[in-house]
């Protein structure tokens, strides 16, 4: 994301007030999709199109991944009826409709052995119905499932066995599943180097999971924007979020120098989203949620869907912050205030790649109106809160 400091923001030593600017790329008709953004100088440009032509040909992945998982909200403590009632709960908010389609499972799903065969076993307390059941349920829905596994020994958790070394096993055993995606974490790599593992999945996903998403969680500690391109269809560019403001704030800004290398088939991904959790004010989850959207992050959803309030359900489904295509030479501006007081903030026409004589209709995303602007925007803005806007050129 392109950023400018605003000309009213009050002096600060440091750069607390944040103009975030996407901007659509118009020859892609992915980008219609909300697949380009940011990066307006030649250089980058063509950075992202070289990422592109060494994307990981899977066709998944267009658009960035929307669905939820289970992380941030429930940690170990899953089971399948969470998982066959947050699929319900997708459906009934009206949340699956609006794109929201992947179910992902995390961490410790499995028992901490594999089978004589070296095979997988689902956790026999926990998901007695095992993998296939769950992803024939969703399916039934209309969704689908998503499962975890590591380049390693074993998962983050220490409570299942990693795919090291059983790679293709494992992958024909999810694709007989029938699972659609795969998070492949980072933990326990017996000294070996990322590349290699993750190469190994990434060449078994290649062969025998053709249909399934895969997501890379390196954690970004090897810069895996400049080659998980060639690998996957997203990859971690940061460490875990918490579910808090300074967290929330750090990863946005860890992730905004990999802009560039996203675009239509491989994504960055700052971690999935903490909206609902409770550990957040109602506009910093706004912050949270429109950031996200405009860095084109994946929106996985991390709360407890079948019993999130209204206010979390306005911000997961505001259609408009994420449905917008930014073609025609449309750009989606979100005025940012880090600060712990009101301030005003403007983003300038020369700020964002539009000639100061160009009007425009501005659409603000969160107060679902418009109007009309020419040279600049402005708005006074809450504490930790944002505004969104689309403008389009008249
Ligand atoms: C972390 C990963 C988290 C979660 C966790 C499970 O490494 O970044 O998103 O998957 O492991 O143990």
């Amino acid at each position: 994301m392109a950023r400018a400091s605003s000309s009213s923001s009050p002096p600060s030593p440091r750069l607390l007030l944040f103009l975030l600017v996407a901007v659509a790329a118009t020859l892609l008709p992915e980008a219609a999709a909300l697949g380009n953004f940011t990066a307006e100088s030649r250089g980058a440009r063509w950075r992202s199109r070289r990422a592109r032509r060494r994307a990981f040909e899977n066709g998944l992945g267009r658009t960035p991944q929307m669905g939820w998982n289970s992380w941030n909200h429930f940690y170990c403590g899953i089971n399948e009826q969470i998982i066959r009632e947050t699929a319900d709960a997708l459906v009934n908010t009206g949340l699956a409709k609006l794109g929201y389609q992947y179910v992902n499972i995390d961490d410790c799903w499995a028992e901490y052995s594999r089978d004589s065969q070296g095979n997988f076993v689902p956790n026999r307390q926990t998901f007695p119905s095992g993998i296939k059941a769950l992803a024939d349920y969703v399916h039934a829905k209309g969704l689908k499932l998503g499962i975890y596994s590591d380049a390693g020994s074993q998962t983050c958790s220490n409570k299942m066995p990693g795919s090291l070394d059983h790679e293709e096993q494992d992958v024909k055993t999810f694709a007989s599943w029938g699972v659609d995606y795969l998070k492949y974490d980072n933990c326990n790599d017996a000294g070996r180097s990322v590349m290699e593992r993750y190469t190994r999945m990434s060449n078994a996903m290649k062969t025998y999971g053709k249909n399934i998403f895969f997501s890379l969680c390196e954690w970004g500690k090897e810069n895996p924007a400049t080659w998980a391109g060639r690998m996957g269809n997203s990859w971690r560019t940061t460490g875990d979020i918490a579910d808090n403001w300074g967290s929330m704030t750090s990863r946005a800004d860890e992730n905004d120098q990999w802009a560039a290398y996203a675009g239509p088939g491989g994504w960055n991904d700052p971690d999935m989203l903490e909206v609902g959790n409770g550990g957040m004010s109602e506009a910093e989850y706004r912050s949270h949620f429109s950031i996200w959207a405009l860095a084109k992050a994946p929106l996985l959803i991390g709360c407890d869907v079948r019993s999130m309030s209204q206010q979390t359900k306005n911000i997961l489904s505001n259609s408009e912050v994420w449905a917008g295509p930014l073609s025609n030479n449309r750009k989606a501006v979100v005025l940012w205030n880090r600060q712990s007081y009101q301030a005003t903030i403007t983003a300038h026409w020369s700020n964002i790649g539009l000639a100061g004589s160009v009007a425009v209709t501005a659409r603000d995303l969160w107060a679902h109106s418009s109007f009309a602007a020419q040279g600049q925007i402005s708005a006074s803005v809450a504490p930790h809160d944002c505004k969104m806007y689309v403008l389009t050129p008249n």
